[in-house]
């Protein structure tokens, strides 16, 4: 039997469209809530720095609601080690944040950034949280990960879902290199229902995220078919899979 595989929902754009009328509506946490048993695995929120999209209010309520594990997206800086460590999120995923970028453009460069990451991780790792790094599907990003003591890579998917050549290879060659180095396997970014099939046939990847095409489909189907159909799709990919 292959490894069961999990769904995170981002919910960072109900708080998008919260934010565009600057009232309560849509609630982000009504939202999680409402998501138990549609094929909602967890929840996934990125606080970023300038608080575009999920506010402080909105993490505080969620990470203590804890229906289902929260996977908490954070840029690593002193101010979000230090929010994440007092709300204690299921799991933390650091990722690159630029101020200019429209979402998370490119993985985290865990190479060159090495002195700032490890006291991170281990200061979150101290308070329980499960830490993951969000990188580009590339052998050095990888190794480095596990050399600093992250437990999780997110292997980048934006590359592959904009139709890069040979990314699917180098997604696949990462992914096998998870195992190898004794990292549990995520991906995300850009997924959609067309293109998700054959990440989730990977089987090392336990855990997928996927937020902006969920969102948009919503407007369609509706939040909690869209998610159905997404992880029925995940499961089927998964269907020939030995371990
Ligand atoms: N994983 C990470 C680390 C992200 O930053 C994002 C975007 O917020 C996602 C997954 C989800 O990407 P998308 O919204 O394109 O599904």
């Amino acid at each position: 039997m292959a490894k069961p595989i999990s769904l995170g929902v981002n919910i960072d754009h109900v708080a998008t469209l919260r934010n565009a009328r600057g009232g309560g509506h849509p609630d982000p946490l009504t939202v999680a809530k409402a998501l138990v048993g549609t094929g909602m695995d967890g929840i996934t929120i990125h606080l970023r720095e300038d608080r575009r999209h999920i506010r402080d209010a909105d993490a505080e309520a969620i990470c203590a609601w804890a229906g289902k594990p929260v996977n908490f997206e954070m840029a690593a800086t002193e101010e979000m080690v230090a929010i994440a460590m007092r709300l204690r999120p299921h799991g933390c995923c650091v990722v690159p944040e630029k101020r200019a970028e429209i979402t998370t453009e490119g993985g985290l460069d865990v190479v060159n950034n090495r002195a700032t990451l490890k006291p991170a991780i281990a200061r979150l790792k101290e308070a329980g949280i499960r830490v993951s790094l969000f990188v580009d599907p590339e052998a050095a990003q990888v190794e480095a990960s596990a050399e600093i003591g992250a437990e999780v890579v997110e292997l980048h998917t934006g590359a592959y879902a904009n139709g890069k050549r040979g990314e699917l290879e180098r997604l696949r060659r990462a992914a096998e290199l998870t195992a190898k180095v004794g990292l549990e396997c995520h991906a995300g970014h850009g997924l959609t229902f067309a293109n998700v099939s054959p990440i989730a046939a990977f089987p090392e990847v336990v855990e997928l995220n996927i937020g902006h095409f969920l969102m948009g489909e919503a407007l369609l189907i509706g939040l909690p078919a869209a998610i159905a159909e997404m992880k029925r799709l995940m499961i089927e990919a998964r269907v020939y899979l030995k371990s």
